[in-house]
């Protein structure tokens, strides 16, 4: 991490974060990688990597069922990690803690257990125009089946949301379900605002936090919500575990979403008695060595702090605006809020006319690493009359030299396309 950029955010941030990642040590093209796609997923570092290999080679053996020493040493360290992530959200208890596939899991999870159960005609759930498909497609397959309605809050032209037919929205619904940070604007949304006005109106707030909880400090009660859910690997964790929190009173009255093994007290010819929280909704041997891993990384960022997380990404991504102005100047539009402290460190550009895939294939010509799509918003995409866009993102392991190195491979972009 560049001396600038701790200077700039002003944290006593651990100046070699960078080297803590090995991913980051590797060359693309002949060039230093520069990874700059954390919103897609971001790197390990070998507290986490070697939390999981330690986990396979000394402890491995399935959860909650073994009755010898390993067995309970696998889940003593899968009931920490639990407990690990609970703290990390400021969870009331580590009962809420459902671990999950990813993320989309999680709130398939909401939509089937608590929407199959709460849903009908003539209700209506409130969604934004800037959720990721994930937040969107569920409810549209619920909906198709039981017949109520989707309300949308639209944005306005500098990505923000628009609140003000909030009430008229909120009227009659029996949920809203909102995104925290847009994976696309960077917006960080009013969640404490809208969950209170979700609660006037009698309804409740689930809350998408997959780029939320990797970038800021996490409250769960501050923030309102009665349902939150994220994932693993965008926050220094593996793929293939994801987290949905819940009020424990909502998870109690929800029906289990997956049948199986774990999730059950009793089973008989005719029927099943489902298990405690959070056992009733983890049907089958989960991803232990994932969990595992995610509880290092939990860790790993408690040790960084979550409040130095955010300083750094607030001045990295000042720096990345500023920087991509003066050197671009209007060859490039960035989308969503012009204020670092309104958004996270998620930059979707568009430059001149040049189509995003040639963009990203020409920045990784020089190891630059963005992503370039739809980035699964095609809602959002529609409103902002673009069918993708190219997408840079940053992480606790970027720093200047990362957004000079971007800047630098537009200049690429513009020889290689005529400007
Ligand atoms: N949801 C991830 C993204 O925004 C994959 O890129």
């Amino acid at each position: 991490m560049s001396g600038a950029t701790v200077a700039e955010s002003g944290s006593a941030f651990d100046a070699d974060v960078k080297s803590q990642f090995p991913l980051l040590r590797r060359s693309v093209h002949g060039h230093p990688i520069v990874y700059l796609d954390s919103a897609a997923s971001s790197q390990k570092p070998d507290a986490v990597l070697d939390a999981m290999d330690d986990y396979y080679r000394c402890v491995n053996a399935n959860v909650h069922r073994g009755a010898y020493q390993i067995a309970a040493e696998a889940t003593e360290r899968m009931e920490r990690a639990r407990s690990d992530v609970a703290r990390f959200i400021a969870a009331p208890s580590a009962r809420e803690i459902i671990f999950t596939k990813n993320a989309t899991e999680a709130m398939n999870l909401i939509a089937r257990s608590w929407g199959g159960t709460n849903l009908g005609p003539g209700d209506a759930v409130v969604l934004t125009e800037m959720e990721h498909h994930a937040n969107i497609v569920p409810w549209h397959i619920l909906a198709a089946e039981r017949g109520f309605e989707i309300r949308w809050i639209p944005i306005t032209a500098d990505g923000h949301l628009d609140l003000a037919d909030l009430d008229r929205l909120l009227d009659g619904a029996k949920l809203l379900s909102v995104t925290a940070m847009s994976n696309v604007l960077g917006t960080l949304n009013p969640v404490p605002r809208l969950a209170a006005a979700a609660h006037d109106a009698g309804a409740l707030c689930a809350v998408d936090a997959s780029q939320y909880v990797p970038h800021l400090p996490t409250d769960v009660g501050a923030l309102g919500a009665d349902f939150l859910v994220f994932t693993g690997h965008k926050m220094c964790g593996p793929t293939g575990v994801g987290v949905l929190w819940g009020r424990s009173e909502l998870l109690e009255a929800m029906p289990p979403f997956l049948g199986g093994g774990e999730m059950i007290l009793d089973v008989t010819k005719e029927g099943f008695r489902p298990n405690e929280l959070p056992h009733k909704f983890e049907a089958g041997t989960p991803p232990i060595a994932e969990i595992v891993g995610l509880g290092a990384a939990v860790r790993y960022l408690e040790h960084i702090g979550m409040e130095s997380v955010r300083s750094h990404e607030v001045s990295l991504t000042g720096y990345a605006l500023r920087t991509l102005t003066e050197r671009h100047g209007t060859d490039i539009t960035v989308h969503g809020p012009s204020e670092p402290a309104e958004r996270g460190g998620v930059l979707s550009f568009v430059y001149r006319d040049v189509h995003p895939h040639d963009i990203s294939q020409v920045l990784d010509q020089s190891g630059v690493c963005v992503r370039a799509g739809h980035h699964c918003a095609k809602p959002l995409m529609r409103c902002l009359g673009v069918s993708a866009t190219t997408r840079a993102s940053l992480y606790v392991y970027n720093d200047t030299s990362d957004i000079d190195s971007l800047a630098d491979a537009l200049d690429e972009v513009g020889a290689l396309f005529g400007y």
